[in-house]
């Protein structure tokens, strides 16, 4: 790679993720290393720097995890939490497990010398989060201890060569008031990093890249779904190799109002795509007629769409490679670094067996907000850009019972409705998702003296990190009170509204 990189060594710490994020903030690119790896992959791509996470084990444990030093030599190093501990015990310090865990906010003064020493020089004490149960109790030789706690006398060390760094506390957290001074200084005035990891430099690196992967003459398969990953993918196909990035939109009938839209005008227009826009309303509906059961919708909806690739097969014939909106986290997560040949495709639900291709992820070193921040370089529009995630079988997962053509219309308009007001007042911010379902029951209501008997429409909003746990979002009462009367007034079929309040655990995020 032609970029500065820092590896970031994960010892399985719970904010190793985090590390990556913040040192790319700052411009430096980062990968982040299972430590069983890293001895192997700082060989592979020669790291301007090395930076070591914490991590839940002792490294007094027998068989704790640990890494071979000598693959640092010369390299500068950060060494946080589990990391500081490592370097103690692998370079001749001393470390000790103390009494009880720390885990919380602790105030950290100048070493013993009165003195901060040349990572954190120039410095007050200041507020740092702390997580362990071991500590240094003595530093290896030639290295001076630089801060301290009450509890905690030697929370920070480093060398004297001004290579070799340690802190107890973790820099990489907000909690921990000094924490981006403290990485910056470590990135760009000891390891003398340039810091011009942008997201041009990515689009570029990535251009060339994927030019050299397909070459003149060869064909991508890029299918889009209108999330925002393919969205970002397919544009930069397009930017490489212009038409010989096959798009194919697939429009089951089940997207957000006025999505299926601005799919197609995005792409043909805006981008001048070679775009397959396959309609396919028709098809899914009557595939899912008489269909109530969540499984059996899924399955069906991920079969049509297999269908749809057979059924225009002589249009996509002669694409080589497929393009997938994979991101970095589900890198990390299925631990696998390298890609492999696949056969579905979690976004659009599936493709046919036979259609082998080979594959091409060009997000996979990408979180979710660089690749907003890639796709708004691209040009993409800031709706789409913006968008939340939504999954692949669609409204299918919000309209509990059977899909009709009659009951998306009633999910697409109380939906729009309501994402509409959130965005009006701002309230869409800081939201992970938003929208409107559509229960499988009816109740009375009453409305200009007749009695209705019709169904009820379930708003849904919530905060999460990373749609593993979510919380319901705290809406002001007024505008769901406004929200539900314009629903019921503006929606035909539609005579209730409710609010979930269910977090997840124990609930999902979608309803189905
Ligand atoms: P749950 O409902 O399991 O959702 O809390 C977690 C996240 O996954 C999305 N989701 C799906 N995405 N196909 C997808 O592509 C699916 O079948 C599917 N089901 C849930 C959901 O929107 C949320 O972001």
């Amino acid at each position: 790679m032609a970029h500065q990189t820092v590896i970031v060594v994960d010892f399985g710490g719970q904010y190793t993720q985090l590390i990556v994020r913040r040192v790319r903030e700052l411009g430096v690119y980062s990968e982040m290393v299972p430590w069983t790896l890293a001895k192997e992959k700082i060989r592979e791509v020669h790291p301007s720097a090395v930076i070591l996470s914490g991590g839940p084990r002792s490294t007094l444990e027998k068989g704790a995890p640990t890494l071979d030093f000598s693959v640092l030599e010369g390299l500068p190093v950060l060494g946080i939490c589990y990391g500081m501990q490592l370097m103690a015990n692998v370079l001749g310090g001393r470390v000790e497990t103390v009494g009880q865990k720390e885990y919380g906010s602790r105030v950290i003064g100048p070493g013993k010398n009165g003195k901060w020493g040349k990572l954190l020089s120039g410095l007050s004490s200041h507020k740092v989060w702390m997580s362990h149960g071991d500590q240094v109790l003595a530093v290896p030789n030639g290295f001076v201890q630089t801060a301290g706690t009450d509890t905690c006398p030697i929370a920070a060390m480093e060398d004297l060569s001004g290579r070799r760094f340690g802190v107890q506390f973790h820099p990489e957290v907000t909690h921990t008031a000094e924490g981006k001074t403290i990485l910056r200084r470590f990135l760009f005035d000891h390891a003398q990093l340039k810091g011009d990891w942008t997201s041009e430099a990515f689009i570029e690196e990535e251009l060339a890249r994927i030019r050299k992967k397909v070459g003149t003459k060869k064909r991508v398969l890029c299918a889009v779904s209108g999330g925002v990953d393919s969205s970002v993918m397919a544009a930069l196909l397009i930017r490489a190799i212009g038409d010989r990035a096959v798009c194919v939109f697939v429009d089951h009938g089940l997207l957000r109002k006025d999505e299926a839209r601005q799919v197609v005008d995005t792409f043909a227009g805006h981008f001048n795509a070679n775009l397959h826009a396959f309609v396919e309303h028709d098809r899914f509906f009557n595939a899912l007629k008489g269909q109530k059961d969540p499984e059996d919708k899924r399955k069906t909806i991920g079969e049509q769409f297999v269908r749809v690739f057979e059924d225009h097969a002589n249009e996509l014939e002669g694409c080589d490679f497929l393009a997938q909106g994979t991101l970095y986290p589900d890198v990390i997560e299925s631990g696998s670094p390298t890609a492999a040949k696949i056969k579905t495709h979690h976004n659009v639900g599936g493709l046919p067996d036979w259609m082998k291709l080979d594959l091409i992820e060009p997000l996979r070193w990408l979180f979710k907000d660089e690749v907003r921040e890639v796709g708004r370089r691209l040009g993409l529009p800031e709706e789409m850009v913006d968008r939340e995630p939504f999954p692949g079988p669609g409204l299918g997962v919000r309209i509990l019972g059977e899909v009709t053509p009659e009951r998306v219309r009633m999910v697409q308009e109380a939906d729009w409705i309501f994402r509409s007001e959130l965005r009006s007042r701002n309230l869409h911010k800081g939201i992970w998702q938003s929208y409107a379902a559509l229960l499988d029951v009816k109740s009375v209501g009453v409305m200009g003296d007749e009695r209705t008997y019709e169904q009820p429409i379930v708003l849904r909003a919530v905060e999460s990190e990373d749609a593993m746990t979510a919380r319901a979002v705290n809406l002001p009462f007024e505008v769901l009170e406004l929200v539900a009367n314009r629903i019921v007034n503006e929606v035909s079929g539609v005579n209730r509204v409710f609010y979930d309040l269910t977090s997840k655990p124990p609930a999902t995020i979608e309803l189905e």
